[in-house]
């Protein structure tokens, strides 16, 4: 195509030729490109010569042709428009082996008879947006394909604004976590950690992702209510007074009132609120036993502990690793959920790894900062 053009325009000197061909190709760029799949060359072709002004048109003569287009292709495809009966594999049956990878994609099926099973299984196993009665004339076609590009460009829309809220609600968590961290001068990095540990238990015990991400938000969040808590206390080297001891306290249940204002963190405000509730009941705030304590607070227990005590502060080096692991065991039945120091117990080497590289051990565990990535 690119030959053609230039062959095409061989008078114009080079800089307006190159200008040209830029422009063309930048035209050719902003359209959307469509597939078309037909075994008979007459009803190929005559689709190819309907659609081809406005569209980028891809073809192929049955489903295995197809395949290897979407193959190639697919990322840059937003609609296709399929036969059914085609020898080798249908319509519906080429369309369903891409609808897993290719959600997106305006899926159509044309065919020249009324077949009501074809129609059921294209909307069951397709996704279908339409489905197409040959003959058809060129005005009504041009008018159903506008009408699934424009579905299409919905689509691409709702998931580009889903992506930047998510990014969003992401990036301002994080902001808040940091702040947090930066707040309490003794306990730096403590938040990210404890998100850290608390998703390799998390994933250990076989979350669904939806959780893994709810416990990511809640570990990031899990000492918010700290804000709220006098640095002169919250910073106090020396031991604190039954008061201020209080005062710290306060941050658990502070937690969930800060959070339980904002719609979709319920239950990670309900969980932070527990993160220092104990198994056999002598934590706080509530003085909660065993399972009644949410499985999310249990876990952020462990981590919260495991990192206070092995990270280091201004005024006292960590415990090594050998020695949070047997303190933490010891307290299984008491302070810890039995259930969660098992799983702690078959994967404390993981801590010890992730401890000695928490931003590259963080990055791995994370699902938010994934979904970015991944736009
Ligand atoms: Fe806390």
């Amino acid at each position: 195509m690119l030959l053609e053009k230039m062959n095409s325009i061989n008078k114009i000197d080079q800089l307006d030729k190159l200008k040209y061909v830029l422009h063309s190709l930048d035209g050719e760029k902003d359209k959307h490109t469509i597939l078309i799949v037909d075994d008979e060359e007459n009803n190929l072709q005559f689709l190819k010569r309907t659609l081809r002004k406005n569209y980028n048109i891809l073809t192929a003569s049955d489903g295995s042709e197809a395949l290897n287009v979407v193959r190639a292709e697919g990322h840059n495809i937003s609609l296709i428009v399929s036969d059914q009966r085609m020898p080798t594999m249908t319509g519906t049956e080429f369309l369903s082996r891409i609808s897993d990878d290719f959600p997106n994609i305006i899926k159509m099926l044309l065919t020249g008879y009324s077949d009501i099973d074809a129609m059921i299984d294209g909307v069951n196993k397709c996704n279908l947006f339409q489905y197409i009665s040959k003959p058809i004339n060129p005005t009504d076609l041009e008018i159903i394909i506008k009408n699934g590009i424009e579905a299409y460009e919905l689509t691409l829309s709702k998931n580009t604004l889903l992506n930047d809220l998510r990014e969003l609600f992401f990036t301002t968590i994080k902001a808040i976590s940091n702040a947090l961290d930066a707040k309490d001068t003794y306990t730096h990095g403590h938040s990210h950690r404890v998100t850290m540990y608390s998703l390799i238990l998390a994933k250990e015990m076989e979350f669904e992702e939806d959780m893994l991400e709810e416990i990511e938000t809640a570990g990031l969040l899990h000492d918010i209510g700290k804000i709220g808590i006098p640095e002169d206390i919250l910073c106090k080297p020396g031991k604190l007074t039954d008061d201020e001891y209080q005062v710290i306290q306060g941050h658990a249940p502070g937690g969930r009132k800060i959070l339980s204002t904002i719609p979709g963190l319920k239950s990670v405000s309900a969980w932070i609120s527990c993160h220092h509730e104990k198994w056999d009941g002598t934590g706080y705030p509530n003085g909660l036993k065993g399972e009644d304590i949410p499985l999310p607070s249990r876990i952020l227990a462990v981590a919260d502990t495991y990192d206070a005590m092995t990270s280091n502060r201004s005024y006292r080096k960590g415990l090594p690793h050998e020695v949070a692991v047997e303190e933490i065991k010891n307290c299984a039945g008491t302070q810890f959920a039995p259930g969660v120091i098992e799983v702690f117990l078959k994967i404390e080497h993981k801590f010890r790894e992730a401890a000695l590289n928490p931003l590259k051990v963080y990055d791995e565990y994370s699902r938010l900062n994934k979904d970015i990535e991944d736009k």
